[in-house]
């Protein structure tokens, strides 16, 4: 099969299309013919290496210490048709439309394996383009909500609202009933009024911390809102979710119940509930740009330069537009 190998730490052009072995499925697993990845920005962080410190050996360890050895191929999450199933599989058959995240890697190939339980059928009315930018962003986001006590009525500000996990995380906490602030650059703030944010801010023209509004939740995706302005606008008993906590933010969240760490565990139960959400057009998926596996390089060069608005598409498949 052709796949984007992984061949060293650094920058987008260490990605190289190659011939590797097509994996063959364990007894719980299902092959899957891959029609479209996203290239999410954790593979880019991945792939260069750029890990928080508390995760770096542990991860370099799987990987490889000196170069990628364990882990060839990147990519978090995929859509795909099931070419075949091992003996143990009950849920699924040939055929299937479905989409998963991945562990870690494994996506941007044409055929990948993955445990029946994270399978997850593709809704008629999504293709699979769309099924590929849904599960990583849509667990994410339902897990810093969930970690946020985001509900009815709960006025919620997510900072970095406009990437993968940011348009999840503004249309679910719609869903939610939540009134929703999105921050983010200009040029993506269209976008997340039309997901259903009631207020967007330009982090570059604007002070967010400067108007006076007080929040239940306040989710900081990137890591990068200013600590002690932020943690002032929560709202009594609010909480301020960090999504990408500095080591430094980490030890500092220690013994505050007002700050959480948030790191996601991924649920087959939120996996049918975002598909369900697809099925009824509650969310929808925001691709702001798709590249053939030949142009992977450039997508990873895209995805890295700040611009996307949402989600890229990587297309593997015939079956994908
Ligand atoms: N805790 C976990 O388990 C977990 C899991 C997955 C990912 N993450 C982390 O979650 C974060 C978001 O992931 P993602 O995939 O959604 O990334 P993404 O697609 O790159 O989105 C991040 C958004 O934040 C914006 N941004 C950057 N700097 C900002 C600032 N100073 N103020 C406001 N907005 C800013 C970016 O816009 P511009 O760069 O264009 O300004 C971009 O729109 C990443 O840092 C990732 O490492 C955490």
């Amino acid at each position: 099969m052709r796949a984007a190998i992984w061949t060293a730490y650094g920058p987008p052009d260490v990605l190289e299309i190659r011939d590797a072995a097509k994996p063959t499925p364990r007894a719980d697993e299902l092959l899957v013919k891959v029609e479209a990845a996203n290239v999410f920005p954790g593979d880019c962080e991945l792939r260069r290496f750029d890990i928080h410190p508390f995760f770096w050996l542990p991860l370099r360890i799987m990987s490889g210490i000196r170069k990628p050895r364990r882990m060839r191929i990147l990519g978090q999450e995929f859509a795909g048709t099931v070419e075949a199933v091992g003996s143990r599989v009950t849920h699924h058959r040939v055929g299937d439309r479905v989409f998963a995240p991945t562990a870690l890697g494994g996506a941007y190939a044409e055929y990948v394996c993955i445990g029946e339980r994270l399978a997850t059928p593709i809704p008629p009315n999504t293709s699979f383009e769309a099924a590929s930018c849904v599960a990583v962003g849509g667990l994410n986001a339902l897990h810093f909500l969930r970690v946020g006590q985001v509900g009815p009525g709960k006025k919620v500000l997510l900072y970095g609202a406009g990437g993968s996990i940011g348009t999840m995380a503004v249309q679910l906490a719609s869903l939610m009933g939540a009134e929703v602030t999105a921050v983010d650059r200009g040029d993506k703030l269209a976008t997340l009024r039309k997901l259903g944010a009631h207020r967007v801010i330009d982090y570059q023209r604007e002070d967010f911390t400067a108007s006076g509004e007080r929040f239940h939740a306040i989710v900081d995706l990137p890591g990068k809102s200013p600590y002690r302005r932020t943690i002032g606008m929560l709202a009594p008993g609010g909480r301020y979710v960090l999504g990408n906590a500095s080591a430094f933010a980490m030890l500092r969240s220690l013994g505050r119940s007002r700050v959480k760490v948030a790191l996601t565990g991924y649920r087959p139960a939120d996996l049918r509930y975002l598909r369900d959400c697809l099925a009824s057009n509650d969310i929808r998926a925001v691709i702001d740009r798709c590249f053939a596996l030949d142009d992977i390089v450039q997508a990873h060069r895209y995805v890295e330069s700040g611009q996307k608005v949402g989600n890229v598409v990587l297309i593997i498949g015939s079956a994908a537009a």
